[in-house]
């Protein structure tokens, strides 16, 4: 348990599995409360169970969401704000990632992949911002990606939603500075996690960076003084595969 996170709230969304969840724990076990959400009941139970395993069942709730309705958004603001009386840190982490050349990609995948990626990260900043004004301030965390300063091929939605999560952030910043309020964006490279179905040995290569690595970048830049503000980081794995 640490000073700077014991009494405080989180809410990370995606926080039951992949980097969401490797932010989640660190936080519970720094003193934080939190907060989580996701589509899937079952990984979510799952979440919670090992959540409590760090700090019994009064450190973390959550509860069934999908980021890409307001409605949503706006309800687990406010339910983690009830359950736990305040909220410091948002960690907008929930994403998709469909990877298609632009003729291939349907209308249904470009609507899901914006929504999801950055629609909701307005949706939530909206309910978190008055909230933490409430009590003096927070963080608010975007979990966005290299992929936000370089577009690839196969990558146009992805990409437009993540460099849109970006450009949101650097304006937001300066909406809800004066308030308290810090906004943090990091940028990483590849992660190993289920992201855009990555699975078995391409899931596993041992050069990429581990959701670890992306949880320590949200607790070390929340310790940073509260005047000076890390705004925005890129985080990558040292050593990828060469190219050909
Ligand atoms: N892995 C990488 O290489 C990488 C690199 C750079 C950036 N990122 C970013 O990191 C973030 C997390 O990705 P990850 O690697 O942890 O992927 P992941 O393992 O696939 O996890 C994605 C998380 O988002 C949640 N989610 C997706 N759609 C949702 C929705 N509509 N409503 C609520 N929750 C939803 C998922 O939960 P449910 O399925 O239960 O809803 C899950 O918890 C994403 O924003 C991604 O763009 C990842």
């Amino acid at each position: 348990m640490s000073m700077e996170f014991e009494e405080k709230v989180a809410l990370v969304t995606g926080g039951a599995r992949g980097i969401g969840l490797s932010i989640a724990e660190p936080l519970v076990r720094e003193g934080a409360s939190i907060f989580i959400c996701g589509r899937n009941p079952t990984t979510l139970e799952t979440a919670l169970g090992r959540l409590h395993n760090l700090r019994g069942e009064s450190g973390a709730a959550g509860t069934v969401a999908d980021v890409r309705r307001y409605e949503d958004c706006r309800s687990v603001v406010q339910h983690a704000a009830t359950r736990f009386g305040r909220l410091d840190i948002l960690v907008n982490n929930a994403g998709v990632g469909i990877f298609k050349p632009v003729d291939q990609l349907t209308a249904e995948e470009w609507d899901a992949t914006i929504q999801t990626n950055l629609s909701s990260v307005f949706y939530c900043c909206r309910e978190a911002v008055p909230v933490m004004r409430q009590h003096g301030g927070g963080h608010i965390f975007n979990i966005s990606s290299l992929l936000a300063i370089h577009g690839i091929a196969g990558g146009s939605a992805y990409c437009a939603s993540k460099f849109g999560v970006n450009g949101f952030a650097e304006a937001m910043m300066q909406d809800v500075r004066y308030d308290g309020i810090r906004v943090s964006t990091i940028m990483p490279g590849s992660v190993a996690t289920d992201f855009g179905g990555s699975t078995g040995s391409n899931l596993h290569e041992p050069w990429k960076l581990s959701g670890k690595d992306i949880a320590q970048a949200v607790i070390d830049i929340y310790r940073y003084p509260s005047l000076a503000l890390v705004s925005r980081i890129e985080i990558r794995p040292s050593q990828p595969p060469r190219k050909q």
